[in-house]
């Protein structure tokens, strides 16, 4: 269903909860990773219709709203002419999640809507606050932004900027991220003669509608941490194993933990939130015959490209991350029937991971598939309410 923008915003003020508040009563948050790049998270010339359109995105997320989902996500990435390579181009075309979030506020009216942005390649604190700000009415406060600092050396020099040091580039977005907040709540004009960025009487109305917009961070090294704990609604996180099951669930428990401890100790309430890659069928068997066809089309090319993004650079998350894990994809696998994945959602969750952010192989009939057979038993297993 696809609402009027001013019914949007109407409608999500009504029960005067915010929308991260409502994500937050559910046992399980569930998500969706839109795929607003080619070949979403998986190299693979396998026949499917996913597709990196807007109109494409606009249908995901509006049918993930009537689903009951309550975030969708989409990532930024700044590539070359042929995107990560090989025979698809893997990733060549990527639209932008700010101006995609932008786009489906107004066909919606509950579910969170968070945007990449690299505050550090060009970015001023004010820009931020003022799109933040209007982003925040159009969507009815469920606007999110996914603060990060780039880790990609190649991307640093698309913008022809100088390499920052890793940790200097947390301290970097922590004053970005106070400007921020100043501006969205300080009713006066602001003069802040910051270290990396200044203001001057500046200022900036509406307010957003709950404080501020949601604040997500995905960060995994000890000052991409310290600057979640401080700062960050949600953290998405990656599994310090490896994306196979058994080594995710090994090594979760005690990641989470130390997120968890860091948060309590700076104070806040976080959430936790993991991509897995989800292949559901009715039986193992079509399962496997899903992974084989996506593992006999693998470009191989592109592979190598993205595995090679994902290792290079100075960044802590995707360390024990396997190559041919890459080919399906996702931070984690969760493969099998609906009572088999359903299973393993219980042990993330037991894990520590407060949410599930969903990829699909082939997104609009997968996730027809998980609304009509995994949700119904999540709800049944109390993953999920209403
Ligand atoms: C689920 C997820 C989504 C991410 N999305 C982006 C993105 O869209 N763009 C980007 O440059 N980095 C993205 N990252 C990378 C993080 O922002 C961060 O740079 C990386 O995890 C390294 O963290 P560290 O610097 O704390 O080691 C993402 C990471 C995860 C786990």
């Amino acid at each position: 269903m696809v609402v009027a923008p001013s019914q949007a915003a109407d409608l999500q003020a009504q029960d005067g909860l915010s929308a991260l508040d409502r994500a937050k009563q559910q046992p399980l948050m569930l998500g969706l990773f839109l795929p607003i790049q080619n070949g979403g998270w998986t190299p693979s010339t396998a026949p499917r219709g996913t597709d990196w359109s807007f109109n494409y995105n606009a249908r995901l997320v509006v049918r993930a709203e009537e689903i009951g989902f309550d975030l969708v996500f989409g990532l930024a990435q700044w590539l070359g002419a042929d995107g990560h390579g090989g025979e698809t181009s893997y990733r060549k075309n990527s639209i932008d999640p700010l101006l995609v979030t932008s786009g489906v506020a107004a066909l919606t009216r509950n579910i969170i809507l968070i945007s990449t942005v690299h505050v550090l390649y060009g970015w001023h604190p004010l820009h931020l606050a003022k799109f933040g700000a209007t982003l925040d009415h159009m969507s009815g406060g469920r606007w999110g932004l996914n603060l990060v600092t780039g880790f990609r050396p190649k991307e640093i020099d698309m913008f022809g900027l100088a390499p920052i040091p890793h940790d200097a580039r947390y301290l970097m977005a922590a004053e970005f991220t106070e400007m921020l907040e100043k501006l969205w709540h300080e009713d006066a004009n602001v003069t802040w003669d910051g270290e990396y960025w200044s203001l001057k009487d500046a200022y900036v109305s509406p307010k957003p509608i709950h404080g501020r917009p949601i604040l997500v961070n995905a960060g995994s090294s000890e000052a991409g941490l310290g600057y979640a704990a401080k700062y960050s609604d949600l953290l998405f996180i990656t599994s310090p194993g490896g994306a196979d099951i058994s080594a995710a669930l090994e090594t979760l428990p005690a990641h989470t933990k130390r997120i968890r401890d860091k948060t309590a100790a700076a104070g806040r309430d976080i959430r936790t939130v993991i991509n897995p890659h989800v292949i559901c069928r009715e039986t193992e068997r079509e399962v496997r015959e899903v992974c084989q066809l996506i593992l006999d089309g693998e470009d191989s090319a592109a592979v190598d490209g993205l595995v090679g993004t994902m290792r290079g650079g100075d960044q802590t998350s995707w360390r024990g991350h396997e190559r041919q894990q890459r080919i399906i994809g996702g931070n984690v696998q969760v493969f099998g029937t609906p009572e088999q994945v359903v299973e393993q959602f219980i042990q993330l969750k037991e894990a520590g991971c407060d949410g599930m952010q969903i990829n699909f192989f082939d997104f609009a009939p997968d996730l027809e598939y998980f609304a009509d057979r995994v949700l119904p038993l999540m709800k049944q297993a109390g993953l999920r309410k209403g």
